[in-house]
């Protein structure tokens, strides 16, 4: 039986047939915690409802409110409430054998994403220099770390919050020696990397919207012989090539030459939008 029936049946006497009907088809799992989001009009019932997804899945811990939108440059999600269980909002969260702590309340974590988590480290080859130009909790660079052999991983993120969990799920996962992780804006950040004499095999431009103007910056750390840059945006389906087009341009303005080698939708976003990776081959 399907999560809304067990609910159904659990809130039959509490709720009208109308509330039951409205009740949300599954929920979002987050170690311990479950992430409920509600249709407005059972916000009121907010508790009742989870006090009985307690009850249902007695090996859960928590309940929060999910408003359901991240938000803003830092991807914070909003409207995130306590609602039944232990009031403890930092997590451990273990997916494919990766540790990620954070505090739900202040990071997002997209289940959306669960699959591009994985699959990034697949493409990473032995001795790879990676850098990670948004890499808020490690969402990326921890599984690169961890499932391939890739040399050094640079991983950059300005949210002070986020990097303190960046820092914490480096030592959490035992990724001291391939992790570096960088606080700063990582346009500025590139380009002290790029001073310093680094190149990349693989950048990572994984931030809403298409981080364009961090694509120069990016450039900087190319490498003659080649980088795949694996550059994210939001798109209808169809128009994909839109983000292929928008980092060729500013790349042969600076005198690169750019090859989309694969392009992957990796979740729905809204009406007929969806999140879209390019993954792209630039070098001089
Ligand atoms: C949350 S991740 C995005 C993960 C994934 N692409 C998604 O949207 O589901 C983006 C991270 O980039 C960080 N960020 C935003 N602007 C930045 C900048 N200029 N330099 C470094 N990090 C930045 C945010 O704080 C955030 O932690």
């Amino acid at each position: 039986m399907n999560f809304r029936d067990r609910l159904k049946i659990a809130l039959n006497s509490e709720l009208t047939q109308e509330e039951l009907d409205k009740l949300p088809r599954g929920f979002q799992m987050i170690s311990k915690i479950i992430l409920l989001k509600l249709l407005s009009e059972l916000y009121e019932k907010r508790f009742i409802i989870a006090k009985k997804c307690l009850e249902l899945y007695p090996k859960m811990e928590s309940v929060y409110y999910y408003g359901g939108k991240i938000t803003g440059q830092f991807r914070i999600p909003e409207r995130i409430e306590f609602l039944a269980g232990k009031n403890d909002s930092i997590v451990t969260h273990k997916e494919h054998g990766v540790l990620y702590k954070f505090d739900i309340t202040k990071i997002m974590f997209s289940k959306g994403n669960l699959n591009e988590r994985k699959y990034l480290a697949t493409l990473v080859k032995p001795g790879e220099y990676i850098i990670d130009m948004f890499a808020g909790i490690g969402y990326f660079s921890l599984p690169i770390g961890l499932f391939s052999e890739a040399t050094l991983i640079y991983s950059i993120e300005l949210n002070s919050v986020a990097f303190k969990y960046l820092q914490e799920n480096v030592k959490l996962n035992h990724l001291e020696e391939k992790i570096i992780p960088i606080f700063g804006n990582c346009k500025e950040e590139v380009k002290n990397l790029a001073e310093k004499g680094v190149k990349a095999d693989r950048i990572l431009m994984a931030v809403f919207p298409a981080p364009k103007d961090y694509i120069s910056s990016a450039l900087l750390c190319v490498k003659d012989s080649g980088t795949i840059v694996h550059y994210e945006g939001v798109k209808e389906k169809s128009k994909y090539l839109e983000l292929f087009d928008e980092f060729n341009k500013i790349a042969k303005q600076n005198g690169y030459k750019c090859e989309l080698k694969e392009y992957r939708v990796v979740k729905t976003y809204g009406p007929r939008l969806y999140h879209i990776v390019v993954d792209i081959l630039v070098n001089k």
